[in-house]
């Protein structure tokens, strides 16, 4: 084995030696753990207000076992965390932050393998961005789904169900003091949002990138089978600094491109393209937009899992979890069978025996739950750098339609004029809501499923076409038209949309298509004003620095990787 890493700081004879080694020992730790083994930073998001993640201490321990197991030298430390439905404006704008901290945290401390504790939405793509942009031996951990939330003797899933009964009290049809019961009845156990949202679609990212050990994506939080999952991380990460097994080999183009076959297979969330296109972008893979439509979008949906099914990840365990997706992928000739994983072996490997133990949860390839379900990228004069569609999750009768535009300007627009029983709107229509990417929100928040005006719901109109320059949930559902680029904030033609303009979309023919001619579009240009950038702080450099959805909402200069190394010493 080479020399370690962290032999830099604790192998030394010298003052600097003593230093690094002695203000450790205050937590009482023996002088012979310094002798060069390995070092383990276990890069944890718990926090009390990431309630996802709450349990991260405890999950650590497991994985701190794990690590003393195989002969290495376990440091929990923290980064921020990212509570989903805690922070404002959204936990997005803070991502490439965490990331930030992330990768600095990894790179100036002695570790020569790190283990990354991620769950609830961001804290994944966040561990994982800064992580690469370190590049050390890495594996992943995921906290976990929740059990199944219960109501009314039947399953709730977070998010989805939010959704469902916010429609039915504004439709009167259920009383406050249900709505209210139903708060503590959805999520009554630790672990993250259990529907196939972005916490559930990013841990099994996570898997199917290879960077996680396999079962990542589905043991419930509170499964035994979590923490054993935990134990073993640790243990595999000692042997992957002994064989120097570094991310960058593990998250190949071949690895986003499991990724992408995966997240159409699961039905999962949008979010995962944002995400994948900015791991990519810090490894330094190529992934653009148009790689999701080609490999993706034609692919047929196999779970049965809200929001795009009825069942829950409790169930998608029970059945067997994402080796079985990944399983079906591979006899279908699309998975890339010679990904390497963090246990060293190829993908194929670990999931080629997966049993399916519930075949209406996770269906075979040759009889799908649903058909052409992956991820759509359109494109048209709305949206030149495109724009996305998750078609599992939207009404099969709206994916081509023509409408007249009811046009939001903001979120706070949008908010006082929903409920106005004045407002000019039918069915037929098509809702957008501008001012809601990346620099305008700022963070691109989870505002794009817009709920539809009281009157239609009334009527028992249940979808709409939506289009905007925001993200949406992974639990959300609907015929939604996100992250349309350029962001009407930056001047993109969603900027120049007027109400009672029409509005083509075709997802069959990939089309978003405003219907207005090009001189009326340059005149309305002409009159279009940026918004000022905001004067400090961490609103300053993200406003200034933030790429677009299509380059993965990095900040430009965080692109790419700088290695761990460190030359200098602190004193
Ligand atoms: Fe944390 Fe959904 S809110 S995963």
């Amino acid at each position: 084995m080479k020399k370690l890493r962290s032999q830099e700081w604790y192998g030394r004879q010298d003052r600097d030696g003593f230093l690094y080694r002695s203000w450790m020992k205050n937590q009482g730790w023996p002088h012979d753990l310094f002798d060069g083994r390995p070092v383990i930073g276990i890069c944890n998001t718990w926090s009390e207000l990431t309630p996802c993640n709450a349990h991260f201490r405890e999950l650590a321990e497991f994985v701190k076992r794990g690590v003393w197991e195989a002969g290495g030298f376990p440091l929990e430390f923290p980064v921020m965390s990212l509570g989903e439905t805690q922070l404002r404006p959204t936990a997005m704008f803070f991502r490439n932050l965490a990331s930030m901290d992330v990768e600095e945290s990894i790179r100036g401390n002695p570790m020569d393998g790190v283990v990354l504790l991620m769950g609830c939405d961001k804290t994944t793509p966040s561990l994982l961005m800064g992580a690469a942009s370190c590049d050390l031996p890495t594996i992943g951990l995921s906290g976990g789904p929740m059990l199944n939330g219960k109501f009314h003797g039947k399953d709730l899933g977070s998010g989805t169900g939010l959704w469902q009964l916010t429609d039915e009290v504004r439709a009167g049809k259920m009383k406050l003091e249900e709505f209210f019961e139903a708060e503590s009845c959805m999520h009554r156990s630790k672990g993250h949002c259990m529907t196939m949202g972005t916490a559930s679609t990013m841990a099994s990212m996570v898997e199917a990138l290879g960077m996680s050990l396999p079962g990542n994506a589905a043991i419930p939080a509170v499964d035994a089978r979590r923490n054993t999952l935990a134990q073993l991380t640790g243990r595999r990460i000692v042997q992957m600094v002994k064989d120097d097994l570094c991310m960058s080999k593990i998250l190949t183009r071949e690895a986003f491109e499991n990724a992408i076959l995966a997240n159409a297979a699961i039905g999962g969330s949008t979010n995962a393209v944002i995400h994948l296109i900015a791991i990519a972008g810090r490894i330094r893979v190529p992934l653009n937009l148009t790689d999701f439509d080609q490999l993706g979008s034609s692919l047929p949906c196999l779970v049965n899992i809200q929001p795009s099914g009825k069942y829950l990840m409790e169930d998608f365990f029970y059945a067997g979890g994402l080796p079985v997706v990944l399983r079906e992928l591979g006899e279908a000739n699309l998975l890339r069978r010679d990904a390497l994983t963090v246990n060293g072996q190829p993908i194929w490997k670990n999931v080629a025996e997966a049993l399916c133990w519930n075949r209406d949860v996770i269906h075979q390839f040759a009889e799908p739950f649903k058909p052409n379900a992956g991820i759509a990228v359109l494109r048209g004069n709305l949206a030149p750098d495109g724009a996305v569609i998750k078609p599992s999750a939207a009404s099969p009768q709206l994916l081509q339609h023509r409408g007249r535009a009811v046009v939001f300007e903001t979120i706070e627009q949008f908010h006082s004029r929903i409920n106005d029983e004045a407002l000019d709107i039918d069915e037929s229509c098509v809702m957008v809501l501008k001012n809601c990417g990346p620099r305008g929100y700022p963070g691109m928040a989870e505002v794009g499923n817009m709920m539809l005006p009281p009157k239609l719901l009334r009527k028992g109109v249940t979808d709409m076409v939506r289009i905007s320059d925001a993200r949406m949930s992974g639990t959300a559902y609907g015929t939604v038209v996100l992250h349309v680029c350029p962001e009407a904030a930056m001047g993109g033609p969603l900027a120049l949309v007027h109400s009672g303009d029409m509005i083509t979309l075709d997802v069959p023919n990939r089309l978003l298509q405003l219907e207005v001619n090009e001189e009326t579009l340059n005149c309305r240009r002409s009159e279009w004003r940026p918004a000022p950038i905001p004067e400090r702080g961490w609103q300053k450099l993200y406003a200034e620095h933030v790429m677009q959805a299509d380059k993965g909402a990095d900040l430009d200069f965080l692109v790419g990787r700088s290695g761990a190394r460190v030359a200098r010493d602190s004193h």
